[in-house]
């Protein structure tokens, strides 16, 4: 079967890693991709906001499979268009994503539900969303409305710093659309976990726990990035936890989409905060997590192919999905000097092929692109470096072994992953 995986990042590059494995798999094609995916399969440029582009390239390629990384190709309703043309698509239709491109959608389902969630407040109004925060105590959340990369959320410690990101969100727009209405919310406190289920409409099937490092600087200082880094899966998170996690959060959510007649087939993603009244729900995402999907595929065992496949047919309850067992992934993101703010492309990278000769080292690229044959940085977050291990200190040491042969200028990465 040919596959067509939509996206650039070090998810998308991961996710190839792993599908190139199935023996079903003939051709990967990636869109756009990055150096990375290009050792995977061949790297074609689309433009996958243009559906029809999408329809007439997979039927001009035989495509037996698409795949969409991104969030934003998911809020466009592209699933929509290739399920009425007949193509099979692993994510959400534009409908069932609603739950992760309008938070307010998601905090409305979880009112409903009584999933339990930071309480929070939706503004529209600049003036009244001031005046709620000079009434409140800090610290207080922050969040854009719509989808913002991963970065329309800021946490602020004191009235200034509130009135700052407002203005930033709903007068400056710096996230676009994304910006027309505001949460504030409560600032929940605890050990921060991602979850990933593989939904089929009906069927959810739990992953192992992991665990992303939002912030730029060590000690989670610092502004939020798309993530730093990951671990899976987290020693402390128990299965009693995890199970507690489908069955408040995940089934709930399932059931109520497809009472809604938008059956959530996919990647149902929440992020978790473990705070001292229980698990509650910071938000979520209807696709792979990136950089988790890293540490994921050199965890899982069995064939992602067949998964997604069953996803797409609601057959997930006949299968069995098997995970490596004594076996821990870490993952650490290189990133550019700058990001999450302004960074400069175009620098020389070096080191990888040292570093993917150290024993279970994969690397993936995110922010890469090769010119004259040479390998250069094309983005904030550069490349993933991963390892495995029996236990996770063992894939931790490997992974920053590697990190350090692995260069470029100004390359920045935490150094406190797991
Ligand atoms: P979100 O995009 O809503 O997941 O927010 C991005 C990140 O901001 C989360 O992964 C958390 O690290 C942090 N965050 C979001 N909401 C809260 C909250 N209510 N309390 C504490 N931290 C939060
Ligand atoms: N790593 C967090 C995310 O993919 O949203």
């Amino acid at each position: 079967m040919n596959i067509l995986i939509i996206g650039s990042g070090g998810r998308e590059h991961a996710l190839a890693w792993k599908l190139k494995q199935s023996p079903k798999v003939k051709k990967i094609f990636i869109a756009p991709g990055n150096a990375g995916t290009s050792a995977c399969g061949e790297n074609v440029s689309l433009d996958t906001l243009n559906h029809q582009t999408v329809i007439d390239f997979s039927k001009q390629h035989e495509i037996g499979l698409i795949v969409i990384g991104p969030d934003d190709v998911l809020a466009s309703g592209l699933v929509n268009a290739l399920q009425n043309s007949g193509i099979k698509v692993f994510g959400p239709t534009k409908e069932a994503a609603e739950i992760e491109w309008s938070k307010s959608f998601a905090k409305n389902l979880m009112k409903h539900l009584n999933i339990p969630t930071a309480d929070s407040v939706e503004f529209t109004e600049i003036e009244i969303a001031k005046k709620y925060a000079r009434e409140h105590i800090y610290p207080l959340v922050i969040k854009a409305g719509g989808l913002a990369l991963g970065k329309g959320v800021i946490i602020a410690d004191f009235y200034d710093q509130a009135v700052t990101a407002l203005e930033n969100i709903m007068t400056k727009k710096v996230f676009g659309a994304a910006g027309d209405t505001v949460i504030i919310e409560e600032f929940l406190q605890g050990e921060e976990i991602s979850v990933h289920a593989f939904c089929d409409g009906n069927t959810a099937v739990m992953f192992p726990s992991a665990q992303d490092h939002k912030s730029i600087f060590d000690g989670d200082k610092g502004p939020n990035t798309g993530g730093m880094g990951t671990v899976a899966p987290v020693p402390t998170v128990s299965e009693s936890i995890l199970l507690r996690i489908e069955c408040e959060v995940v089934l709930p959510i399932l059931r109520e989409l497809k009472d809604m007649g938008r059956p959530f087939k996919g990647i149902l993603f929440p992020g978790i905060m473990l705070t001292k009244d229980g698990p509650k729900v910071l938000e979520f995402n209807a696709r792979f997590g990136d950089p988790e999907t890293q540490s994921y595929v050199r965890i899982l065992k069995t064939d992602l192919l067949e998964i997604l496949l069953a996803c797409v047919d609601g057959k997930l309850d006949e299968l069995q999905i098997e995970w490596e067992k004594n076996m821990s992934s870490c993952c650490v993101v290189l990133a550019s000097k700058g990001y999450p703010g302004d960074y400069q492309k175009g620098l020389p990278i070096t080191g990888i092929t040292e570093a993917e000769k150290m024993e279970d080292i994969v690397v993936f690229h995110a922010g890469t692109k090769l010119s004259d044959n040479r390998l250069i940085t094309n983005g904030g977050r550069v490349l993933g470096i991963s390892a495995t291990g029996n236990i996770l200190s063992e894939a931790v040491e490997k992974t920053y072994r590697a990190v350090e042969i692995v260069d470029f200028a100004g390359k920045q990465y935490r150094k406190d992953i797991a």
